[in-house]
């Protein structure tokens, strides 16, 4: 990497623009990051049992905690500025959140790898669906699948399991066919997210860092633009 700065270079410069967005774009609908000294692992560690296909059956009440009415919130707090950014600016994007913002501001095709929380699974039968019509029947507080009355999942994608496949081609394409690769709001520690980083520099794109906390990105990226996403995007928007 070289240098870090407080700026994206012009849009004009780039005809097809990747983002790769993380919890750190959405700060500021209030919702919270994983990492860090204010992430939910070390508010509550215990949580982290929320994230792991191998506890699931047992851990279906701590995901419906971590995860249910994540959407709604989201949605009532509204996308922030950096999501309208994205969206105004056209940028393709790739996102590890759950939250459903990005849509909401516009970004109609953007790919959720780690699926949503405004969607459910049925643990036994095909049903798949709006978290919202996950009934809760009388006197238990879990939602239960419309279909067949078994307990159902928000439809994220937990440590050990495998992403959508079409999803991630379709994020594999963008990221290899971009001229600019922004992360933004990610700690680059989760695969197969991570990797896309290096395939849009391998592909020859401009690959670019934007988080408030300085730092070296990796190999990666040629810059880390230091800031708030909010300002960063927001300016780069109406510049
Ligand atoms: P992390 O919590 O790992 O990283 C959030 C990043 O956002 C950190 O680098 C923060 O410094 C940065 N950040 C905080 N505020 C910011 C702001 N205002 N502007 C820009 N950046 C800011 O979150 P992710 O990288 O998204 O997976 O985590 C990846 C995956 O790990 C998540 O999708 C989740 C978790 O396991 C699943 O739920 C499947």
């Amino acid at each position: 990497m070289s240098t870090a700065g407080e700026r994206l270079p012009p849009r004009a410069q780039f005809d097809r623009i990747v983002a790769l967005t993380g919890a750190g774009i959405s700060v500021a609908a209030g919702l919270g990051t994983f990492r860090g000294p204010d992430g939910l692992w070390t508010i509550a560690p215990d949580v982290e049992r929320a994230m792991h296909a191998q506890y699931v059956p047992g851990n279906v009440d701590l995901m419906w905690q971590v995860w249910g009415g994540m959407h709604e919130r989201a949605q009532e707090a509204g996308p922030t500025p950096a999501h309208r950014a994205l969206a105004a600016v056209g940028a393709e994007v790739i996102t590890q959140n759950v939250d459903g913002l990005h849509h909401t501001a516009g970004s109609v095709d953007a790919i959720e790898i780690h699926g949503s929380a405004g969607r459910a699974r049925c643990l036994l039968c095909t049903w798949d669906g709006p978290a919202v019509e996950a009934a809760r029947a009388s006197g238990d507080p879990r939602p239960r699948c419309p279909r067949c009355g078994e307990l159902v999942r928000p439809a994220v994608v937990l440590f050990g399991e495998s992403l959508d496949e079409a999803a991630l081609a379709a994020a594999r394409r963008a990221a290899a066919t971009c001229d600019l690769f922004l992360a933004v709001g990610t700690s680059g520690r989760v695969a197969p997210a991570s990797w896309l980083a290096p395939l849009a520099r391998a592909a020859g794109a401009m690959v670019i860092n934007i988080d408030p906390v300085s730092g070296d990105p990796g190999p990666a990226f040629h810059r880390q633009v230091t800031g708030d996403a909010q300002r960063v995007l927001a300016e780069w928007a109406e510049s």
